[in-house]
């Protein structure tokens, strides 16, 4: 398969990054369907497409007059059938759990089209943990994307089974909606970025939930040391409290490890209040306007919240 015959992309998971993901794709020109398991969730991510048209719109990355036709090549589904015919590339953005994620790709192995290229867009997990129970890991690669908003940047990573032909195809694929390539030799958790990333979120998470120092005085140090718009925690806000958790959980057990169970427990208290972060305007900081955005917060005086 080449590049021209991807004209069908299908999205596992609507959630915070299977939505961006989609309007990407149809922002580019491809017809998308995006399945997931929660009606609800899916027509919520119509409205976050939406919205995040409009921001394109209001930044000139896209005219006005586009939007329509944008949302015009998005079709949103719950039913497995119907959203595996004529799929020529699967982006997946399920939980980072890979039992998860090696059912939902064993299900659409059986639905999808022998073409059917299936790519993985996990954090923390490396393709071979599922590649097998897909039914075609030849046809496995992940192609990592970043918050969409923000930055061009994903990853490629092939697994040791993934063959040459789909590891190119899907550079081409992430070329053609305008991302820059990071190429990986290897697997590796974490990719390049995540992999740095995540020693810092855990280095913040285990300073506050040992109560060496506050949420706040954590970001405003590396904010102000750094230069930064954002610290650690109004970055765990964006990624989404649920997914920080479900990522710290899973190493938490499969380490043993007691710090990271500390820290997964210190997520788990804001998600068990509601708080998932930046999706309901609320998580370690509020939103829209978080006390890391207020010009007196790296000034030493104390911050409004
Ligand atoms: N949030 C981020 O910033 C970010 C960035 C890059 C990669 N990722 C990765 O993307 C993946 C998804 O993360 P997210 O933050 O978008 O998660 P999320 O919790 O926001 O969304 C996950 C979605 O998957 C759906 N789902 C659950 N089980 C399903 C199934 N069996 N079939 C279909 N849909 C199912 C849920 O209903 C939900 O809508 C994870 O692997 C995560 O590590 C996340």
């Amino acid at each position: 398969m080449k590049l021209s015959d991807i004209k069908r992309v299908l999205i596992l998971g609507s959630g915070t990054m299977g939505r961006q993901i989609g309007f990407l794709c149809a922002l580019k020109g491809y017809n998308v369907v995006l399945y997931d398991i929660s009606m609800e969730a899916l027509k919520d991510s119509l409205k976050g497409m939406e919205d995040l048209g409009s921001w394109f719109v209001s930044i000139g990355r896209m005219p006005q007059g586009d939007l329509s036709k944008v949302m015009g090549r998005v079709q949103i589904s719950t039913d497995s059938v119907e959203a595996a015919k004529e799929a020529d590339l699967i982006s997946e953005s399920v939980p980072d759990i890979p039992e998860i994620k090696a059912q939902v790709f064993a299900k659409f192995n059986e639905l999808c089209p022998e073409r059917t290229v299936f790519t993985t867009n996990t954090s923390m997990l490396v393709p071979s943990m599922f590649a097998e129970q897909t039914g075609r890991p030849e046809k496995l690669v992940a192609l990592h994307f970043h918050d969409v908003r923000t930055t061009n940047i994903v990853d490629v990573m092939p697994h040791p089974k993934s063959e040459p032909e789909t590891v190119e195809l899907v550079r081409d694929f992430a070329e053609s909606l305008g991302q820059v390539v990071i190429m990986l030799n290897r697997e590796n958790s974490g990719y390049v970025f995540n992999s740095m990333l995540s020693t810092l979120l855990m280095s913040a998470l285990t300073l506050a939930a040992n109560g060496v120092a506050t949420i706040e005085d954590v970001d405003r140090s590396w904010m102000g040391v750094m230069r930064t718009p954002i610290g650690p925690f109004g970055i765990m806000d964006q990624i989404g409290l649920s997914t920080v958790w479900t990522i710290i959980d899973y190493a938490a057990k499969n380490t043993g490890d007691p710090q990271a169970k500390a820290n997964a427990a210190f997520v788990k208290r804001y998600i068990d209040s509601g708080a998932l972060g930046l999706k309901t305007k609320c998580g370690f900081f509020s939103y829209p306007k978080p006390a890391y955005s207020d010009p007196d917060f790296l000034s030493g005086k104390r911050a409004a919240e």
